[in-house]
């Protein structure tokens, strides 16, 4: 038995380690060993501990979670009141923010001054109180005297340390911040929570108030929140430093999250430069930000300048356009979709939000309208954030007027008057007309000549539902017999226009085996699979005959793809389609059937993320596919490599979280071309 001096100073060596493992980990973004090695020295440490319970103490890595739910929180007082921003909406009001700072300062300091700009995390604010470097308390704000401890909730947090690392700390330190729930852990949660029939959340900002709001601190530490610091409350027994930015490379150091897009500016002109560089970037970053913050770098000139009332004069923040407003639902619409699928969307009184006028919502599906519990005629917020269509996000209950209506979900397809048919499991009502429903018609004639597709230009979605409206056309063949006078007979269609679209026409007539797969609307196969397919049997006709065994084959195919590509080929109509198509002229080269050996990334699975600056994202997947690889949408265990350009995001630090083989873009040219010369 190793005596009890022994015993302290591996626990101590362990704890360190598992500390500074954290510390890579969670706050640098920067894992320094994989997550098996750090698994195994905190197993070493449980049993240790378990050995030696007298050696156990609070701030041991083992001991964040595990404490019982409690039934209620305590309130906390803050020693130093915490407070709240004065806001800017524009580069006017940030013009009278400097103006004012510089009129209360001297002119000397005037001319020496510099901004810090942070992002406005959207969470919620906490505090955090370090005595001897131990974490004793986390508490929210509240009304900026008077918050909840929320201490047991906190320690589940690893961007969090439990005791601060490295030296030269105050006696009494208080560390303040914003906790907040990543993008993708809240579409995690809100995905579980759909799975499982439970509440959804409207936003991150939401979900990580909610979740520091549970009195089971189990609950917490499985939603995986962060935490970034931005600032210091009480001090005591020691000194942090004497700008803003050197605050925070201290709290870096002491292992608290910073965030890596502050930076340091030396006029107002600079803060707008980086206001406007943030908010390029707001959509890519991983977590949500509502604004950008600026504030005094020099702590003296921040001591000069003071308080009003409950916000500092040294700092403001720049507000971003808001991704949620609040808005009447007028009524709802069903559209038919290329494949049948009917998708009632919430037709609004227009909004401002997320930067554009937003007047249609979707509302997915029938399972959505009611877990919305929505109305006609409701309020209700709707959010828009980044290029995401604009959702229905809740319902405003309390201002629902008497003349709310129910939804009445149809029972015939609004076009065609099919029946509608909802297979068991599945959330999508479809209509059941297929080719002779207009709807469907429109969709499949203008996925058809889309530039991924036939790429005939000139022959817009309008021109589209024109022709199909005045029953000229009814499917994708029935293009090509059109003729010059029919063109030129409708609506707002020149002469010259009619002449370039029959050129068009007549020139999409060449093209590949793969667009004219993609072409065909097939559900579920898209520009990587048809090129699957094609590379796979070189012709149509083996396309067709194949059984789903043989469909199976192709790399990038399941199940529920070879049963789609299956089916469509073996529908009533889709025959004659294929006829028509290839008597009016299509053609394509022959496709060589490459072996296995020249398909040198069979079975890899690639997602490409950024921006690529030579080549595109679109040539580099295609080029990937052509070597055999899979290119998929989203990074998950199956992804063996993803590429990153500038701007990556949360695909990125998913990659890195589950230890994927990360390309940039010079690595990626050079990996197709070793291939390509062999
Ligand atoms: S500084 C005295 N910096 O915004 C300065 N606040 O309206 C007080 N927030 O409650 C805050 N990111 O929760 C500061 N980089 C940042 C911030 C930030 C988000 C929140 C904070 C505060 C609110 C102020």
């Amino acid at each position: 038995m190793p005596d009890l001096k022994t015993v302290v100073q591996q626990l101590d060596s362990l704890r360190s380690t598992l500390n500074q493992y954290n510390y890579q980990y969670y706050v640098l973004d920067n894992p320094s060993v994989p997550d098996a090695t750090y698994d195994r020295l905190m197993r070493e440490l449980q049993q240790l501990e378990a050995e030696h319970p007298s050696l156990l103490t609070e701030d041991s890595p083992s001991q964040r979670v595990g404490a019982e739910p409690l039934s209620a929180f305590k309130q906390v007082q803050h020693e130093v009141p915490m407070l709240s921003l004065d806001n800017a909406f524009n580069s006017v009001d940030m013009r009278d923010f400097d103006k004012r700072i510089k009129s209360r300062l001297s002119p000397s300091a005037a001319a020496s001054l510099h901004y810090v700009s942070e992002p406005k995390l959207d969470g919620i604010a906490v505090s955090l109180l370090y005595r001897d470097g131990v974490l004793v308390r986390g508490a929210t704000r509240g009304d900026g005297s008077v918050g909840e401890d929320i201490t047991l909730n906190v320690r589940t947090i690893a961007s969090i340390p439990l005791r601060l690392l490295g030296d030269a700390f105050p006696q009494v330190l208080e560390v303040r911040g914003e906790v907040y729930m990543p993008k993708r852990s809240f579409e995690r949660l809100n995905e579980r929570a759909r799975a499982e029939g439970g509440k959804l959340f409207v936003n991150p900002r939401n979900a990580a108030a909610g979740t520091l709001r549970q009195l089971d601190p189990r609950i917490v530490a499985s939603r995986h929140l962060e935490m970034c610091s931005y600032g210091v409350g009480l001090i005591a027994g020691g000194e942090v430093a004497d700008t803003h930015s050197g605050t925070l490379q201290r709290l870096q150091q002491w292992g608290f999250r910073i965030n890596s897009e502050m930076e340091v500016v030396d006029d107002v002109d600079g803060c707008l430069a980086s206001h406007d560089r943030l908010l390029a970037k707001r959509d890519n970053l991983p977590y949500d930000i509502d604004g950008i913050v600026f504030k005094v770098n020099e702590i003296n000139f921040q001591q000069r300048l003071g308080f009003v009332a409950r916000a500092p004069r040294w700092a403001i923040a720049h507000k971003f356009p808001a991704e949620e407003e609040i808005t009447r639902l007028v009524d709802v619409d069903f559209q038919v979709g290329r494949t049948g699928a009917i998708t009632p969307v919430a037709r609004l009184a227009p909004v401002f939000v997320g930067g554009v006028t937003v007047s249609n919502a979707t509302l997915h599906n029938q399972d959505e309208i009611e877990r919305l519990g929505v109305m006609i005629n409701d309020s209700v917020i709707i959010r828009r954030a980044g290029d995401v269509i604009p959702q229905v996000a809740k319902v405003v209950v309390e201002q629902r007027p008497d003349n709310a209506r129910v939804i009445a979900f149809p029972s015939a397809c609004p076009v065609c008057e099919s029946p509608l048919e909802r297979i068991d499991g599945e959330a999508v009502t479809r209509c059941t007309g297929a080719l002779i429903c207009g709807a469907q018609q429109k969709e499949m004639i203008k996925h058809f000549a889309s530039r991924k597709a036939m790429d005939i230009d000139g022959l817009g979605d309008k021109l589209i539902e024109q022709m199909v409206d005045e029953s000229l056309i009814t499917s994708a063949a029935d293009l090509y017999r059109l003729n010059a006078d029919q063109l030129a007979s409708l609506e707002r269609m020149a002469e010259k226009s009619a002449r370039n679209i029959l050129t068009a026409l007549e020139h999409s007539k060449s093209t590949t085996l793969a667009k004219f797969l993609y072409s065909l609307g097939i559900r579920e196969v898209g520009e990587a699979t048809a090129t699957s397919l094609a590379n796979h049997f070189g012709k149509l006709a083996a396309i067709q005959q194949a059984s789903i065994e043989a469909l199976l084959d192709v790399s990038d195919v399941g199940p529920v793809v070879a049963q789609y590509v299956f089916d469509f080929f073996h529908a009533e109509h889709s025959a004659e389609l294929l006829s028509n198509l290839i008597n009016v002229g299509i053609h394509w080269p022959d496709v060589m059937v490459k072996s296995d050996d020249q398909l040198p990334l069979k079975n890899q699975t690639f997602v490409v993320t950024g921006s690529l600056e030579t080549m595109g994202r679109a040539e580099a997947k295609e080029r990937l596919v052509a070597l055999g690889a899979k290119v998929a949408g989203s990074v998950s265990k199956k992804t063996h490599c993803i590429v990153a350009g500038p701007g990556a995001g949360s695909k990125l630090t998913k990659a890195q979280e589950l230890g994927i083989e990360i390309l940039d873009e010079a690595m990626l040219i050079a990996l197709l071309n070793r291939y390509q010369q062999d």
